[in-house]
């Protein structure tokens, strides 16, 4: 193999690994989100179960359309905490061998906040912050493909599996937007605004830590 060569093939596999770091520690983060909003989730339906218990009975209808919407947020955490998983399968096993980020610690915290505390704060807010998550992911991920494009063919079929990640949290994003039921609040906005640079600010982290 020639110098230059030889100096392109460690180019592309630095590039690779430090893709496939930064988008592992995503994974990890987003599996952990809604571990965050499920524990969230368990902790609000005790709250309500006492809260019950403590006060005069409401209408049976306005009890069940409470009831539908906390199920609602419960079930969709739920299947994306399934798709989630998948998608960490496919970085831990299913990838050429990369080194993984030294601060997954930090990511899954960050991650678990990131799920519990719009849960704790409401619908609308847990589902805002889903969608603006998943527009960072998805711009991302496009970012990503552009990069790994440049390199094809990529080994393991790295492209096409970074593609099936983003089609999945292209689904996620407007799962999310549709479930919400009316326009996010200035402090959402806010909110989402600090998630998106939270997000940037981590896969740069990721990428060298
Ligand atoms: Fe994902
Ligand atoms: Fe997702």
């Amino acid at each position: 193999m020639s110098i230059i060569s030889k100096a392109m093939t460690n180019n592309w596999i630095s590039l690779v690994d430090k893709e496939l770091r930064a988008s592992h520690a995503g994974e990890t983060g987003a599996v952990w989100i809604y571990r965050g909003a499920l524990t969230a989730d368990f902790l609000v339906s005790i709250v309500a179960g006492l809260w019950a218990k403590l006060t005069p009975p409401r209408l049976s209808g306005q009890e069940d359309e409470k009831q539908k919407r906390d199920d609602n947020m419960s079930s969709f955490a739920s299947e994306h905490l399934a798709t989630e998983k998948s998608h960490l399968d496919i970085f831990e096993n299913h990838m050429p061998p990369f080194r993984g980020s030294y601060m997954l610690l930090l990511w899954m915290v960050a991650g678990f906040m990131t799920g519990f505390l719009p849960r704790i704060l409401g619908r609308n807010w847990f589902f805002y912050t889903i969608y603006c998550v998943e527009c960072f992911v998805d711009e991302h991920y496009e970012e990503q493909c552009g990069l790994l494009e440049s390199v094809e063919p990529t080994p393991f079929d790295v492209l096409e599996k970074f593609r099936r990640c983003q089609s999945d949290e292209q689904s996620h994003r407007d799962e999310a937007y549709n479930a919400m039921t009316s326009a996010p609040t200035s402090a959402m906005k806010l909110w989402g605004n600090m998630v998106g640079k939270g997000s940037a600010i981590a896969v740069v982290m990721a990428k060298k830590i």
